[in-house]
């Protein structure tokens, strides 16, 4: 496994492999990796010969009052886990690199992400647009992976490369959970034990929805009381959002007669939790 921090040398790298044929998989990641990220790893590795994972702790997608200091820095350990699933490439840049002196171009998000996380956290998916279409600038993958569980931030950078035309293929893949259901994430280390079981309720609020809506209830507004009030009893401290949207467009649904999807963001003590699940209505 290479470990390199230079653009130039990276780009070379990728350069000389796709010429000769090879396919490129990329995983952009800040780091903290966990089972979910390697899943991406692993998969990448299942449908390209070549395998490259990015750490960069992206500065622009953080607002001025979040955890962009305190978010976990765990190269070692990420290297170690990159290099056990066989990743083959790893790029991890400065800030320098990724923002040099006089830096001011920025990518202006596509309507998917006006809501939501958009809203909630202002000035988010400008810096994740920045940052993922630099990555694929540098980096000339012919596939990205990215984990389900940042649904939102999915159809943003599939909206973005479709309307950028930037030519590589975005593979959203399944949230890998923990054995009780809680969805694996780098910040599910901030969680205290009590905590933790209370981090629960977002798994509990969205078995909720399917659950009810197995059980024939089509109503929306009852599905996402029903959810609020799981989430409330859990109990989290705080909920920005509990609700059943359209899948593509992100928009709220006032009915179930087609594909939905269930988001969920919350604070549980002071870290910000989300989650989300494709809901099956036969
Ligand atoms: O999902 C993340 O870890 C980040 O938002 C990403 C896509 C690596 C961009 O910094």
């Amino acid at each position: 496994m290479k470990v390199l921090s230079s653009p130039e040398d990276i780009y070379a790298q990728l350069d000389f492999a796709r010429r000769h044929g090879k396919r490129i998989g990329l995983v952009p990641t800040m780091g903290a990796l966990h089972d979910g990220h390697l899943s991406l790893v692993r998969e990448a590795k299942r449908e390209c010969e070549i395998a490259v994972t990015t750490v960069f702790v992206n500065p622009s997608q953080f607002g001025p009052n979040e955890d962009f200091a305190k978010y976990p820095r765990t190269l070692d350990s990420d290297l170690e886990k990159l290099a056990s699933v066989g990743c083959d490439f790893v790029f991890v840049p400065s800030k320098d690199h990724m923002y040099p002196l006089g830096h001011s171009t920025f990518v202006e998000p596509p309507a998917v992400a006006a809501n939501w996380e958009g809203k909630i956290r202002p000035g988010h998916f400008r810096g994740v647009t920045t940052i993922v279409l630099k990555l694929f600038n540098m980096l000339p993958a012919q596939v990205a992976y990215f984990g389900r569980k940042d649904y939102q931030q999915v159809a943003v950078i599939s909206a973005m490369v479709r309307d950028l035309n930037v030519p590589i293929l975005v593979q959203s893949c399944e949230t890998i959970r923990e054995p009780d259901g809680l969805a694996m994430s780098s910040r599910n280390r901030y969680l205290s034990a009590t905590e933790r079981v209370r981090a629960l309720g977002l798994w509990h609020a969205l078995s909720q929805a399917q659950s009810m809506i197995d059980d024939g209830q089509r109503s929306v507004s009852r599905i996402e009381s029903a959810m609020n009030e799981v989430l409330e009893k859990a109990p989290v401290d705080s909920i920005d959002y509990a609700a059943i949207v359209d899948p593509d467009t992100m928009e709220q649904r006032s009915d179930l007669d087609s594909p939905a999807v269930a988001i969920i963001a919350v604070r549980v003590g002071t870290t910000r939790l989300i989650d989300n699940s494709l809901l099956q209505v036969q």
